[in-house]
């Protein structure tokens, strides 16, 4: 008797909570002035939860697995379980960009990336770069040690690629080698693996899909690299031994402050949006005012600031490894970094870029492109020019299924019995 209460009340509260959930997104930013009554305005889970949540919500199972490097850092990958699909489930790794986290790939709901390759039939997972929200662990020290936050993106390319990949493929070895997604910085570290390991990259990845890579920024137009490009050295001698090593951490202020000060009402919305267009992304318009709270619910997503240096860097120096400046010397036995020979890559690279994104340009991929190997270029390249379709479009843009995530998967599908 006691226990059918408490189910009822179980029940009745379920029930309320159902009913009750808030609406969080809009279709222009007008109607979120009157958010909670307006019939243009939803609940969308991205826009609320985290990676994890989203996921199941819509009806997927979740792994999580983590990959411990050479140096002791410990990546989350989220791996996305669909029972139902059929086929080979050919292993797919999605690695994001700077300040961002594998949950960038399932923000769009159904035609995101990750859920259409899940319902296509992939094993599909999500890498968090370390330092990112969902990996934030280390086997002996912990994030709110400075020392932590002490990395750069050499770390990424050279320690926790090769464990993931080597992770998926013990895991995933009978349904043949992975295919690599790489989104903007998620590409470089790609460029830097699978050059500086050329024989292992082509023993465990069949292809590399390279969405708006970054192998050097000497054209960018991102007004912050020229801001920070003076200053950057300074910032992070200055910081790396302080606690503002944390400064782009996930909880750090500056990051919870862009999270939340940025939603608080439309007018601050645009405004917030407009700044990283102007400054970073592209060339001036709206951004779809539905996909403002679920870029900050997850945007920035935490990194490190010689990573920052490493990307502000390439402006000048191209793909090469960290610069450490007057130490150069000591630590390479040259004045310059070496850089990254991406001729070595025998893995085919195919490239979707965009002439509206103001990031990566047009320019840069190309010179990228024509450095590469003829087998690295058996797939060749596509560039998108839709007006507005910028370097963050390729996650966050609801035109994203029909100018890209279609195409690759028609091109996965014509490889996949390779
Ligand atoms: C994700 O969100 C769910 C529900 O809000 C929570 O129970 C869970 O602990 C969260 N997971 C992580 C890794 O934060
Ligand atoms: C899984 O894949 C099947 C078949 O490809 C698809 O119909 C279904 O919607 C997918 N999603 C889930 C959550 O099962
Ligand atoms: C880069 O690699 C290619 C192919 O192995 C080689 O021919 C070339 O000399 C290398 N370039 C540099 C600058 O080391
Ligand atoms: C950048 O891309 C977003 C996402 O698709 C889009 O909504 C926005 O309009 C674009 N911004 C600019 C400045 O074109």
């Amino acid at each position: 008797m006691k226990s059918t209460v408490h189910c009822f009340l179980l029940l009745l509260l379920l029930i309320t909570f159902a009913l009750c959930v808030p609406n969080n997104v809009c279709k222009t930013y007008k109607d979120y002035l009157t958010i909670q009554t307006n019939p243009n305005c939803w609940y969308d889970v991205a826009a609320d939860e985290n990676a994890t949540t989203i996921i199941k919500s819509y009806g997927y199972g979740v792994e999580i697995h983590k990959v411990t490097s050479p140096d002791g850092y410990i990546t989350t990958l989220h791996r996305i379980i669909n029972n139902t699909s059929v086929g080979r489930r050919v292993p797919v790794l999605l690695q994001h960009g700077f300040l961002n986290s594998g949950a960038c790939f399932i923000g769009l709901g159904k035609v995101s990336l990750g859920f259409m390759l899940a319902d296509a039939g992939y094993d599909v997972w999500l890498s968090n770069s370390r330092g990112s929200e969902y990996s934030e662990e280390h086997t002996t020290i912990t994030h709110d040690d400075i020392r932590f936050w002490n990395y750069n993106s050499d770390d990424i390319s050279l320690k926790d690629i090769p464990s993931i990949l080597n992770y998926i493929t013990i895991r995933n070895s009978q349904n043949g080698k992975i295919i690599y997604i790489g989104h903007s910085l998620g590409g470089s570290v790609a460029l830097c693996y699978a050059s500086s390991f050329p024989q292992k990259a082509k023993e465990l990845v069949k292809l590399f899909i390279l969405m708006a890579p970054a192998a050097g920024l000497e054209n960018t137009k991102s007004t912050l690299v020229y801001i920070l490009r003076p200053i950057i050295s300074s910032i992070v001698d200055l910081f790396i031994n302080t606690n503002s090593a944390k400064l782009l951490s996930t909880n750090a202020v500056p990051t919870q402050f862009i999270r939340t000060f940025c939603r608080r009402d439309p007018f601050v919305m645009s405004m917030c949006i407009n700044l990283a267009n102007v400054m970073i992304l592209g060339a001036q318009s709206k951004t779809e005012a539905s996909m403002v709270p679920i870029i900050l619910n997850q945007y920035p997503a935490g990194s490190s600031l010689k990573v920052l240096k490493q990307l502000v860097d390439a402006s000048r120096l191209g793909l090469t490894a960290y610069n450490y400046g007057l130490k150069n010397f000591e630590i390479y036995k040259s004045l310059l970094p070496p850089v990254y020979n991406i001729t070595k890559i025998n893995v085919p690279i195919y490239i979707i870029h965009s002439t509206a994104d103001w990031a990566v340009t047009v320019k840069d991929s190309e010179n990228l492109y024509n450095q590469l190997s003829p087998q690295a270029k058996t797939y060749g390249k596509y560039k998108i020019t839709a007006k507005d379709f910028n370097h963050s479009a390729f996650l966050f843009s609801k035109s994203s299924k029909l100018l890209v995530y279609d195409k690759l998967l028609r091109l996965l599908e014509s490889i996949r019995n390779q």
